[in-house]
């Protein structure tokens, strides 16, 4: 395999097979080593700028603590923190940025912009999270789904994704499917069925496939799958109004009881990336739940959110490790395998 060294990461397409497969190991690796105390610093002098034009917990602490723990420092640019794209265009700050920091993680709206900081800033960019695609979390997400079946190779998996299935997460489940042999069931109305148009550029072709399928029926769908997989119905960027179509059209796929039971599978596992609206502990929980009457969670009850099957949180201790490992493959020459 090559190197990953000057890598950017726009999508999970960036990256091949090989270099998916080394990414989980070198995470699994950096977890054992930070679980014993015993990780080795490859990143010092290393500096790293955090745009953020989203709101973010899991992936700027993630972001940041990756890069602590490897010795590098990090600059958090927020929403309101600078010129970029208000008094200065993108290529003028990226040409900016590019020339202060070795590398560049961008959280926002546009893969146009994301496109722009990687043509102009000359430095690795990586895609915190945009519209159309959220790779670091699908790359802790294959860590999770590894943990849970060490021996048991990616295409054998069986995977439903359920709910909103045009937004960036599932793309990006098709995505990973795409690469790795991962089994993917999409399972949702038609409607939010994913656009196929967003994977044309990287060659993905999402129909021809015989390991993504797509079916409206929920039982078809998740019938003996080993994961569903869910995440909010609107998401950061979306307009509030499309809650009530939204909630008209995906309420009947809300991972629940009844859900799990038509997996006839007693070892199902649930995946969320999280933030999820199980409750109405949160400002926009209950504004949504009260708003519209619900009461047992949006796209998933709160008593399977709180069960043991959800490997939720996980997940999320897991994006630390493999941020981690991509900013180190992609800023140090540093081969591990
Ligand atoms: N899953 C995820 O990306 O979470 P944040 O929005 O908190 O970063
Ligand atoms: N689809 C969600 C993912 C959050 C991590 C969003 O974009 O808001």
């Amino acid at each position: 395999m090559k190197t990953l060294y000057k890598k950017s990461c726009l999508n999970l397409s960036s990256f091949t097979k090989k270099e998916i497969i080394y990414l989980v190991k070198l995470s699994q690796l950096f977890k054992k080593k930070k679980e014993r105390k015993m990780e080795k610093q490859y990143l010092k002098k290393i500096n790293i700028a955090l745009i953020f034009e989203k709101q973010s917990t899991r992936t700027r602490c993630a972001f940041e603590i990756a890069a602590y723990d490897q010795g590098a420092n990090t600059t958090y640019l927020g929403p309101n923190d600078t010129h970029i794209g208000y008094k200065e265009s993108i290529k003028d700050s990226a040409k900016v940025l590019g020339k202060l920091y070795d590398g560049i993680q961008y959280r926002g709206f546009s893969d146009r912009v994301l496109e722009d900081f990687n043509r102009y800033a000359k430095v690795p960019v990586w895609n915190g999270l945009t519209n159309t695609f959220h790779p670091t979390q699908i790359l802790a997400d294959l860590i999770t789904i590894k943990e849970t079946y060490p021996d048991v190779p990616l295409k054998k998996i069986k995977c439903a994704y359920v709910g909103d299935a045009q937004n960036n997460i599932c793309n990006t489940l098709v995505e990973a499917s795409n690469i790795t042999g991962l089994q993917v069931n999409i399972v949702a109305p038609k409607l939010y069925w994913p656009k196929k148009n967003i994977f044309l550029k990287n060659d993905i072709n999402t129909t021809q496939k015989n390991n993504i399928k797509y079916t409206e029926n929920i039982q078809q769908g998740v019938q003996n799958v080993d994961f569903i997989y869910t995440d909010v119905w609107v998401s950061m960027g979306e307009k509030e109004e499309r809650w009530e179509k939204k909630i008209h059209d995906l309420y009947p796929y809300q991972v629940n009881k009844k859900m799990l039971d038509m997996t006839n599978n007693p070892n199902i596992k649930i995946l969320h990336c999280l933030p999820a609206l199980h409750n109405k502990k949160s400002i926009v929980g209950l504004k949504i739940c009260n708003k519209f009457n619900l009461n047992n969670g949006l796209e998933i009850s709160s008593e399977v959110f709180n069960s043991h099957i959800n490997l939720s949180f996980q997940q999320s201790e897991n994006r630390l490790h493999s941020i981690k490992a991509l900013l180190v493959s992609c800023l140090s020459k540093q081969k591990f395998f």
